[in-house]
C-alpha cells in the first residue's frame, strides 16, 4: 500500500517497488550491474531535482516584481521610489553590486533587489516592459494591460524591417510595437496618457522617442508621404467606430457610410504616412481578411498596396488588451502593382514565446518528451517561439523576390508563399491564409488522386429550412451544445420561448453540422420537424447512399483539415456554407458499415425517445 495520491507517482511507486522485487528474488544480478543501475537511479534523481530547481527558479521570474515591490515596501520605500530604484538597478545589472549606489538607501537594499533581478532567467527587455506594466499606472491610474503588446512581435518586427530608417506607430499606445527598433522612431495616440506612459517606457529603454498627442485620423494630411515604415495595432472592433465627418469625408474606406470602424480608416491613414515604397506592418483582425462585408477594404489594399506577407497569429495573441478575435500581421508596400501576379509570404504562427491561456501569458520554456525541460548550446532554457524560425523564413522570401525594404538573407530554407493570383479566384478575394498553406493543398491534391466528389454533389438544393415559430405551439429545439457527435438531445419549448437563433426546420435524415472553427460537431437528424440554431449549417443528402457517404466522411482527418482551413473571421471564426459545399470527401466508403451505425443509432435514438415520453 502507499499513501500517495497522485496516480503517476503511484504508477512509478509501483514499478520501483516489483523492479526491487524481481532484483532480490528472481534475477541473479550480473556483478556490477546494481551499481549502474544505482548510477542510473541516481541519475534520474539528479535531473528531478534540476527540474524542480528550473520549476522554482521560472516561478521566481515570474513573481520577481511582486517580491521586490513587498521587500521595498517592508523596508519602508514608497511606491514611486520603489519604481525608479528598481530601474536605477535594471540599468545598473552589468556593473559590479559593490558600486551600487541610490540616493541614500541602504547597500543591503540594492544588493537584495540586484540579486533578485540577476537571478531571473527572463530577458531585459522582457523584465522592463514587466517593470513598466507593475508600476507605469502609479502615474496615470490607467489598466496598463490594455496596452500589452507580446515583445516577441516587436522583437520579430525588427528583424524585419531595415534599421536606421523613419517608423511611425500612430496609434501608439505605449509604443511597444517599435521598442526594439533603431531608427527614428514617432509615436502618436490620441490619449495624452498613452503619450506620457510611452515616453515613460521609451525612457526604460533608454531609447529616443518623438512621442506625440494627436488624433492621427483627423489630422489627416500631417507627415503624408513621410515614414519609411508604419507599425500599428490599432483599436479595432465593431463598436470601435467613428461618426465624426471631419474624418469621414476625408476618408476613401468609409465605403461611403456615416460611421466606419477606426482599424479600417488606420489602414488608409498608414498607407497616406507612407512614402512610396514603404511598408506597413499592421495587425488586423480575421474579419477584415475574410468578411465578405469588408470585400472593399481588401479591394482597397489590392489596388494601393502590394501584399508581402499574411501571418495568422494564435488565438490569444493580444488577449491581455482585450482582445479575444484572432489576428493576423498584414505586411503591406505601398505601391500600385500593374501586374497581379505576385507571390505573398504566409505563415501560420502556433506558438509566440507565452503561454497565451494562462494568466499574465508567462513565457513559454520548451520540453521534451519526458517533460524535462530543453536547454541550448549556451545552457539557456529554449523559449517556444516560432517567430525565431518565421524572421529567417521572411528574410529568404525576402532575398528570393528581391524586397528591397525589407531585410534579406538567404540560408536556403523553405516557406510557404501564395501567388495573389489565387485570392483572385475567390470572389471574395478571401485573405484568410488558411485555404493557401500546404497543409490544406496536400489534403485536396491526396483527395484528387482517389475516387472524390464535392458534398455539394450529394446534396439537394435550395431547400428552405426556415421557419418561424407560432407563440404556443411545442417544438423540439437543438442548440450546438446539444449535439454530441453523431447523437443530440433537445430541448421541448414552447415558440414564445425560442431563442431567436431558433431558424431552422428539419426533417429525418438531414445532417447538421457545426460551421465553428475546432468544433466539428455533427448529428443525423432522426425525427421531422425539429427546430435547429442558425449557428449550425444543414445538409439534405440525396439519398440514402449520399447520406452514408457524407457521415463516413464527416469522421475523416481530410474533412476536418479542409473545415478548419476554410474557416473565417475573427470573433467566432467560421466555415460559410458555400465553402462546407465545396468540401471534397472520400467515396469509396465502407458503406455496410455505417449502414449498420445508422441502423444502430436509430434504434438508440427510438429507444431513448421511449424512455424520455415514459418519464
Ligand atoms: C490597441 S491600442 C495600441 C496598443 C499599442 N500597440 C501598444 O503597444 O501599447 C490602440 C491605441 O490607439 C489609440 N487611438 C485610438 N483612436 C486614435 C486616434 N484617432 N488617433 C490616435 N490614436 C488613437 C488608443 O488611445 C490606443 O492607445
Amino acid at each position: 500500500m502507499t499513501t500517495l495520491s497522485c496516480p503517476n507517482c503511484q504508477r512509478v511507486f509501483k514499478i520501483q517497488t516489483e523492479y526491487d522485487k524481481h532484483i532480490q528474488e528472481t534475477c541473479k544480478p550480473i556483478p556490477g550491474m546494481k551499481d549502474v543501475f544505482n548510477k542510473l537511479k541516481l541519475k534520474k534523481k539528479e535531473e528531478e531535482k534540476r527540474k524542480q530547481k528550473i520549476i522554482q527558479k521560472i516561478k521566481k521570474s515570474h513573481n520577481f516584481l511582486t517580491t521586490i515591490d513587498q521587500y521595498l515596501h517592508n523596508n519602508g520605500i514608497n511606491r514611486l521610489n520603489r519604481f525608479d530604484l528598481i530601474k536605477y538597478i535594471i540599468h545598473n545589472l552589468e556593473n559590479d553590486k559593490n558600486n551600487l549606489l541610490y540616493k541614500k538607501i541602504d547597500h543591503s537594499i540594492l544588493s537584495y533587489v540586484y540579486d533578485i533581478i540577476k537571478d531571473t532567467i527572463i530577458n531585459k527587455s522582457e523584465i522592463i516592459q514587466r517593470l513598466f506594466m507593475f508600476y507605469g499606472n502609479s502615474n496615470t491610474k490607467k489598466d496598463l494591460d490594455q496596452f500589452y503588446t507580446p515583445l516577441t512581435i516587436s522583437q520579430f518586427i525588427k528583424k524585419i524591417v531595415l534599421p536606421n530608417k523613419r517608423y511611425i506607430d500612430p496609434a501608439a499606445g505605449t509604443g511597444d510595437l517599435l521598442i526594439e527598433i533603431d531608427g527614428n522612431i514617432t509615436l502618436w495616440d490620441i490619449s495624452s496618457e498613452a503619450t506620457e506612459l510611452s515616453k515613460i517606457n521609451y525612457g526604460l529603454f533608454n531609447k529616443k522617442v518623438t512621442s506625440v498627442t494627436k488624433d492621427s485620423l483627423l489630422k489627416f494630411n500631417c507627415k503624408n508621404n513621410y515614414y519609411h515604415y508604419s507599425i500599428l495595432n490599432p483599436p479595432f472592433g465593431t463598436k470601435t467606430t467613428t461618426d465624426n465627418p471631419l474624418i469621414l469625408d476625408n476618408y476613401v474606406l468609409t465605403n461611403s457610410k456615416k460611421k466606419q470602424e477606426l482599424g479600417i480608416l488606420f489602414i488608409e491613414r498608414s498607407i497616406q504616412l507612407l512614402r512610396n515604397n514603404g511598408v506597413l506592418f499592421v495587425i488586423v483582425p480575421g474579419g477584415y481578411l475574410g468578411n465578405n462585408q469588408n470585400l472593399f477594404l481588401r479591394n482597397y489594399i489590392i489596388e494601393n498596396t502590394k501584399i508581402l506577407g499574411i501571418l495568422k497569429l494564435p488565438d490569444g495573441t493580444f488577449a491581455r488588451s482585450g482582445t479575444g478575435v484572432g489576428t493576423n500581421l498584414l505586411i503591406l508596400k505601398k505601391e500600385k502593382v500593374v501586374t497581379k501576379d505576385y507571390s505573398i509570404f504566409i505563415s501560420e504562427v502556433n506558438d509566440i514565446g507565452y503561454e497565451l491561456n494562462k494568466k499574465h501569458t508567462p513565457i513559454k520554456y520548451k520540453k521534451n518528451e519526458n517533460d524535462h525541460f530543453v536547454f541550448d548550446e549556451d545552457n539557456n532554457l529554449v523559449i517556444v517561439n516560432d517567430f525565431n524560425h518565421i524572421s529567417k523564413q521572411l528574410q529568404q522570401f525576402s532575398f528570393d523576390h528581391s524586397i528591397k525594404e525589407l531585410q534579406q538573407n538567404n540560408s536556403n530554407i523553405t516557406y510557404e508563399s501564395v501567388n495573389i493570383k489565387e485570392i483572385f479566384q475567390n470572389k471574395y478575394l478571401i485573405m484568410d491564409i488558411g485555404r493557401y498553406l500546404k497543409k490544406y493543398k496536400d489534403t485536396i491534391s491526396q483527395l484528387q488522386s482517389i475516387s472524390h466528389q464535392k458534398i455539394r454533389n450529394l446534396c439537394i438544393f435550395g431547400v428552405d429550412y426556415s421557419f418561424t415559430p407560432s407563440k404556443n405551439k411545442t417544438y423540439k429545439y437543438i442548440d450546438i451544445s446539444e449535439v454530441n457527435t453523431p447523437l443530440y438531445n433537445g430541448k421541448t419549448m414552447i415558440g414564445t420561448q425560442l431563442p431567436g437563433r431558433a431558424k431552422n426546420k428539419v426533417k429525418k435524415n438531414d445532417i447538421i453540422l457545426s460551421r465553428l472553427r475546432g468544433n466539428i460537431s455533427f448529428s443525423i437528424i432522426m425525427e421531422d420537424d425539429i427546430i435547429v440554431t442558425n449557428g449550425m449549417c444543414v445538409l439534405r443528402p440525396k439519398d440514402m447512399n449520399s447520406l452514408l457517404i457524407l457521415f463516413a466522411n464527416l469522421y475523416q482527418t481530410n474533412f476536418n483539415i479542409q473545415h478548419q482551413s476554410l474557416t473565417t473571421g475573427s470573433i467566432l471564426e467560421c466555415i460559410s456554407d458555400e465553402d462546407i459545399l465545396d468540401i471534397l470527401i472520400e467515396d469509396t466508403i465502407p458503406i455496410d458499415n455505417f449502414q449498420r451505425i445508422y441502423d444502430s443509432m436509430n434504434s438508440l435514438h427510438k429507444e431513448l425517445s421511449a424512455i424520455v415520453a415514459y418519464i
